[in-house]
C-alpha cells in the first residue's frame, strides 16, 4: 500500500517543492559555503524581539515623525538635547524578552533619522553628544549577550539629513559623504562591541535611494514604479561595505535590504504572513502596538490569539517572527507591552518544542492550521479546530504511530491510503492553538510537503 502512495504522493510533493522560489525580491540570498551553517541557529530560534528607540520616542508619534511632519533637521536635532532616558536599563530589556521566549534580539542603532545610539566620532548626531552622553548600544550588546540571547542590531543607510540621499545627481558629493557614513558607522558597529549575531539592514539597496521612487522624468516630478529600482549613477557600494562587515563578523546574519547577498528574506506586517516557504530562510516582523515602531503612548497592544496565531503561522510557513516593542523615551519598555509578552513566553514554555528548532510542514498551511516537524514529531497547530472536532488532512507516505495532545491525553486518529482523521478530544480543544503531537515511524527528513484544501 505506501509503496504506490509513496508514487502519488512523489508526484504531487515535487510539483509543490519549487513554487516559492518564484517570490524572489531585492537582495540576492548568499550562497557562499558558510551560508547554511550561519543561518541554522537563527532558524532554530524562530522568535525574536525587535526595538524602534531613539530621540523620536520622545516626540512619540512613532520614528517618521521628522518626515511625516517635514521637521527642519537643525529643529528635530534638538531633541538629542532632551535625550537622557532616565530608566534605561539594558539587562531589562533582554528579561521581558527572555520572558517573552524570544531567543534573539535587534535594536535600532541608528534609523532613517540619522541619530546613532552607539558612538560615532565622525558624527555630531549620536547618543554621545546627547545629554545623555551615554553609547548605549555597548550596554546593550554587553546584556543581550550575557541573557544567552543572539546579539542584533538594525541599521539605516538611508539617512533623511542628507540631501544626496533625495537627489543623488544633483547633489553627488553630499551622496558620497552620506555612503563615508554608512561604511565609517557600519565598521565602528562591527568592531567596537564584539561580536554581533545580526545586522538587520532597512533603508538600503537601490529600492531606497533617491527617497524610494521619486524621480524627475521630462516633464515633472513622478513616482517610481514600485518594482523599479533607482537606476541614476550614485551606488551604496554594498559590495564592499557588507563585505568589510563580513570579514570583521564572519558568523553574522544579515537580512535583505541591501544590494548585498543576505542570508534571509524579511516580511514586513501583519498582513505579509504569506507563502510557505522552505528553500529560503525568511522572518516576517511586525509590531506588538497597532501603529507605528516607535513609541506612541497608549498604544494598543494587540490581542494574544493575534500575535501568537502570527508566531505560529511564520513557524507552520518555515519562517521566524521578529516582533517589535518601541520602548519609551525614559528607556522603559510599556508594561501592557511587556505584559503582552510574558503572556506569549508562557505560552511558549508549554508549547515551545512545537516551535523552536522545529521546521514547517509537513502539511502546507490550510483552514485547520499549520503544522511543524523535527525529526519523528509532528506538531498540528490547529488554529481553526473543526465544529465536529474530526480533523481529516491527506494522509502521509510514513505510519503515524501515536497522536497525543501536547502535554496532554491521547488522540484518537485513523490513517488510511487517503487521509489521517483525528478526532479531537472537545477538552483539550484551544481557543488560540490546539496542539496534537504525531509520532512517526519515521523521521521526516525531506523538504517536500503535502498540500491541504483550504476550505
Ligand atoms: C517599516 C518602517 C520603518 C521600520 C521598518 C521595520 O519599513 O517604515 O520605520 O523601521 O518597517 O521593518
Amino acid at each position: 500500500m505506501f509503496s504506490i502512495l509513496r508514487r502519488t504522493l512523489s508526484t504531487i510533493l515535487a510539483i509543490l517543492l519549487f513554487a516559492p522560489l518564484l517570490s524572489a525580491q531585492w537582495a540576492p540570498l548568499a550562497t557562499d559555503p558558510d551560508a547554511a551553517k550561519r543561518i541554522e541557529w537563527w532558524r532554530e530560534a524562530r522568535f525574536g524581539m525587535f526595538l524602534h528607540w531613539g530621540v523620536y520616542s520622545i516626540p512619540g508619534r512613532g520614528e517618521w515623525v521628522q518626515w511625516q511632519e517635514q521637521i527642519p533637521v537643525d529643529q528635530y536635532a534638538k531633541l538629542a538635547e532632551q535625550f537622557h532616558p532616565e530608566h534605561f536599563d539594558a539587562d531589562a530589556w533582554a528579561s521581558v524578552a527572555k520572558a517573552g521566549g524570544m531567543k534573539y534580539m535587534v535594536l535600532t542603532a541608528r534609523h532613517h533619522d540619522g541619530f546613532a545610539l552607539f558612538d560615532d566620532p565622525g558624527s555630531s548626531f549620536t547618543a554621545m553628544k546627547s545629554a545623555a552622553h551615554h553609547d548605549f548600544v555597548a550596554d546593550y550588546v554587553k546584556a543581550v549577550r550575557k541573557a544567552g540571547l543572539g546579539v542584533g542590531l538594525y541599521y539605516s543607510p538611508l539617512d533623511w539629513r542628507f540631501p544626496g540621499f533625495f537627489f543623488p545627481e544633483i547633489y553627488q558629493p553630499n551622496a558620497v559623504e552620506l555612503r563615508e557614513q554608512y561604511a565609517r558607522q557600519i565598521d565602528e558597529i562591527a568592531s567596537h562591541y564584539g561580536k554581533l549575531d545580526i545586522l538587520w539592514f532597512d533603508g538600503g539597496g537601490n529600492e531606497w535611494l533617491g527617497f524610494g521612487g521619486v524621480q524627475f522624468a521630462g516633464s515633472g516630478w513622478q513616482a517610481r514604479p514600485k518594482d523599479k529600482p533607482y537606476s541614476g549613477t550614485f551606488d551604496w557600494q554594498d559590495g564592499k561595505t557588507v563585505g568589510h562587515l563580513r570579514q570583521l563578523q564572519p558568523g553574522i546574519v544579515l537580512n535583505d535590504r541591501t544590494n548585498a547577498p543576505a542570508d534571509y528574506r524579511s516580511r514586513e506586517g501583519d498582513g505579509a504572513l504569506g507563502d510557505f516557504d522552505n528553500q529560503h530562510p525568511w522572518e516576517l516582523c511586525t509590531t506588538i502596538t497597532d501603529g507605528a515602531w516607535g513609541y506612541i503612548p497608549g498604544a494598543k497592544v494587540k490581542p494574544l490569539a493575534q500575535l501568537l496565531g502570527l508566531l505560529v503561522g511564520a513557524a507552520g510557513r518555515d519562517g521566524n517572527m521578529l516582533l517589535n516593542v518601541g520602548p519609551r523615551p525614559d528607556g522603559v519598555i510599556d508594561p501592557p507591552q511587556a505584559e503582552r509578552l510574558a503572556e506569549m513566553g508562557k505560552w511558549l514554555a508549554a508549547n515551545g518544542e512545537s516551535i523552536y528548532g522545529t521546521r514547517g510542514g509537513p502539511w502546507l498551511p490550510g483552514a485547520y492550521g499549520v503544522s511543524t516537524h523535527k525529526g519523528k514529531t509532528v506538531y498540528v497547530h490547529v488554529l481553526h479546530a473543526p465544529k465536529d472536532l474530526a480533523l481529516v488532512l491527506p494522509t502521509l507516505p510514513v505510519r503515524v504511530l501515536k497522536a497525543a495532545v501536547l502535554h496532554g491525553g491521547d488522540v484518537a486518529f485513523q490513517q488510511t491510503e487517503q487521509t489521517l482523521s483525528l478526532t479531537l478530544p472537545a477538552s483539550a480543544a484551544d481557543a488560540i492553538d490546539t496542539v496534537i503531537e504525531l509520532e512517526l515511524a519515521a523521521p521526516w527528513t525531506t523538504s517536500a510537503v503535502v498540500p491541504v484544501a483550504e476550505r
